[in-house]
This record gives structure tokens, C-alpha cells and sequence, in this order.
């Protein structure tokens, strides 16, 4: 199998340590670097959580650069509520290795990877801070990329940090816009609308305890303050994973569909950090993006246990259809 090449931008975060466990498990992926960037945590602790991933599962090798502290041009608002003062629900799991950051920061890593055309594709999981700064060094970054995956924005759904804003494009409203502006790339933007579908119920934490004792503990430690948000925020039972979400559509396009738009992102405001979808061409500009609003929760599911518990697809097809 040609494995596909990606570089992951996140900010972990308790659903961006799941996605990056899917993203450098995952058979069909050769992820070639992780840039972090400020968002969910300080950009420092998000680096230190990386590096807690790739120590768990093995994966030492693959370079972590080190991005934006702060957005473009507003002052910074972590999510610490959301995941813990750690940013993995306040677990404080130890390192266990001396791994450190590459020289390059993540700007500039993605602006030279990206100055020739290539076979890499970026999935961003985090505010766009650290893309938005290398488009600025590279005009042409989207165009020398495969495809561009990003988790954030919403269409249809409610916002998460305001009645319209979800808290990637929320935390650099800024970023986001010259992002969806500039890029020359479809956005395949992986929103709420889809997201929202994918808890993480009582019931499949329970289940990948069952089926990887080890493996099942460590999410569901990382994932108990988490669940109490959704909880107390909007009497969820379990915990939205929106992260993973991203990584699993950009390995099989068809567990999300949608359609082909433009869209901008507001900027000033009561509603800053919005997306704007002009799914009905009012503004008849060509489209920079593709806007994901149906998921196949068990498609999705599937994938990802099957990943992140080392387990057979079939048995954890099977038994989803009585857990779901
Ligand atoms: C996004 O914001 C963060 O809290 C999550 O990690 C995810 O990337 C969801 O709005
Ligand atoms: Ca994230």
C-alpha cells in the first residue's frame, strides 16, 4: 500500500492526542512532521503533549516542530476549560523520554517543505496561526500541497465559544480568514456539522477498556474532565472528538460528504470566527472549499478503534453494532 504522506498541525488537546494517536498508527499514513501551535493550551505544553503521544505509541522518530505562542493579531484564549490546565484532562501522565523540538519553527518547516510542488497533504487540527504564517512566508504553500483537511468552522450547527463560532477559526478569526483567502487549495473543512455526530460515549469507553486494558485506561483517563464538560456545558453523556474526525475522513473521503463552496470567515465583531457559506453562490466567487455536513458515524468509529486499540476491523464492526 502507498502510505500517504501528511504533516499534522494540532494544538493536543484531548481530542488532538486521539487524532494524532489514529494519524501515526494508521497503516494508509507516513506522517512526515507534526507542527504545534498555540490554541487548546500554550504552544509549549502542546508540544510537551505531543511528544507524550509519540512516546506512547512508538513514534519517536517523526520531527515536532514548534509554532505560533500567540494568533496573528488577538490576544490568546486557550480552551484549558475544555481539556484541563495539561490539555489531557488534567492527568499529568510523566514523559518518558528526552525528546525535544526541531531548530526550524513551524512556519518556516512548513514554508520550505512546501516551496516545490510535493506529494504531502496537511490536516490541521488546531487555530490556523501556524499555516496563515506560512502562506505569508510562501504564496504558493496550498498550491505545492496535495489537499488541506481542516477541523473547524461550523454551517449549520451552533457554535462552541459563541452562538456562531467554533473554537478553531474563533481563537484566530484572523488566520482562519487569510487562510480560507489565500490558500489556493480546497479547504476540506471537517465543522460541527459533522463533528457533533461523533461522541465518545460512556459505553465505548468501556469498551476500549475491554478490548486494550492498557491502551483503554489512558483515554479513558484523559478523557474524564472532558466528559464532565460536555456534561455540565450541554448534558451531553460522553465527549465530542472532533480531531479524530478530520484524520479519519483524510484517510477515507467517504465517511464525510458534502459540498463545494466559498467561504469566508468573519473577522470583527459579535460574530467573529464565523464561517460565512455561500452554498447558494450570492457572491458568485469560485469555490475554496469543501464544506463536510453528513458523516458515517460507524464508518468512522470502525476505523479509529480498529487503529488506536490495535484490533481486528471485523470483530470491532461487529461488536459496534451493538455498542452504537
Ligand atoms: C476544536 O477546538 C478544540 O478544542 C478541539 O481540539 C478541536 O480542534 C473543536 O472546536
Ligand atoms: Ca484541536
Amino acid at each position: 500500500m502507498q502510505r500517504q504522506k501528511v504533516i499534522i498541525d494540532c494544538d493536543p488537546g484531548i481530542d488532538d492526542m486521539l487524532a494524532l494517536m489514529l494519524a501515526v498508527q494508521a497503516p494508509e499514513l507516513e506522517v512526515v512532521g507534526i507542527t504545534v501551535v498555540c490554541g487548546n493550551v500554550p504552544v509549549e505544553l502542546g508540544v510537551e503533549n505531543t511528544f507524550r503521544c509519540l512516546e506512547r505509541c512508538h513514534r519517536l522518530d517523526i520531527p515536532v516542530y514548534q509554532g505560533a505562542t500567540t494568533p496573528l493579531t488577538r490576544e490568546f484564549i486557550s480552551a484549558q476549560d475544555t481539556h484541563g490546565m495539561d490539555g489531557l484532562g488534567e492527568t499529568y501522565f510523566p514523559r518518558t523520554s528526552e525528546k525535544t523540538i526541531e531548530v526550524q519553527d513551524a512556519a518556516t518547516y512548513l514554508a520550505t517543505t512546501f516551496a516545490q510542488p510535493t506529494a504531502i497533504s496537511v490536516i490541521a487540527l488546531g487555530p490556523l496561526t501556524n499555516i496563515a504564517q506560512a502562506l505569508q512566508k510562501n504564496p504558493q504553500l496550498g498550491e505545492h500541497m496535495q489537499r488541506f483537511v481542516s477541523m473547524g468552522g461550523t454551517y449549520k450547527s451552533h457554535g462552541n465559544c459563541s452562538p456562531v463560532a467554533e473554537y478553531n477559526y474563533w481563537c484566530d478569526p484572523d488566520a482562519a480568514a487569510y487562510v480560507f483567502q489565500h490558500l489556493n487549495q480546497t479547504i476540506e473543512m471537517v465543522g460541527l456539522d459533522v463533528t457533533r455526530e461523533i461522541v465518545l460515549t460512556p459505553t465505548l469507553i468501556e469498551y476500549c477498556r475491554r478490548m486494550n486494558p492498557e491502551i483503554g485506561q489512558f483515554i479513558q483517563a484523559i478523557t474524564r474532565f472532558y466528559v464532565d464538560f460536555h456534561w455540565q456545558q450541554e448534558h451531553i453523556l460522553g465527549c465530542v472528538i472532533n480531531d479524530p474526525l478530520a484524520v479519519a475522513y483524510f484517510i477515507d473521503p467517504t465517511i464525510c460528504t458534502g459540498f463545494e463552496s466559498f467561504t469566508a470567515v468573519e473577522t470583527t465583531s459579535i460574530s467573529m470566527g464565523q464561517t460565512l457559506v455561500d452554498r447558494y453562490d450570492f457572491w458568485q466567487k469560485p469555490a475554496n472549499s469543501k464544506i463536510l455536513t453528513e458523516v458515517d458515524t460507524y464508518s468512522f468509529f470502525g476505523k479509529f478503534l480498529t487503529v488506536i486499540l490495535h484490533a481486528q476491523e471485523e470483530l470491532i464492526q461487529t461488536d459496534l453494532k451493538n455498542l452504537m
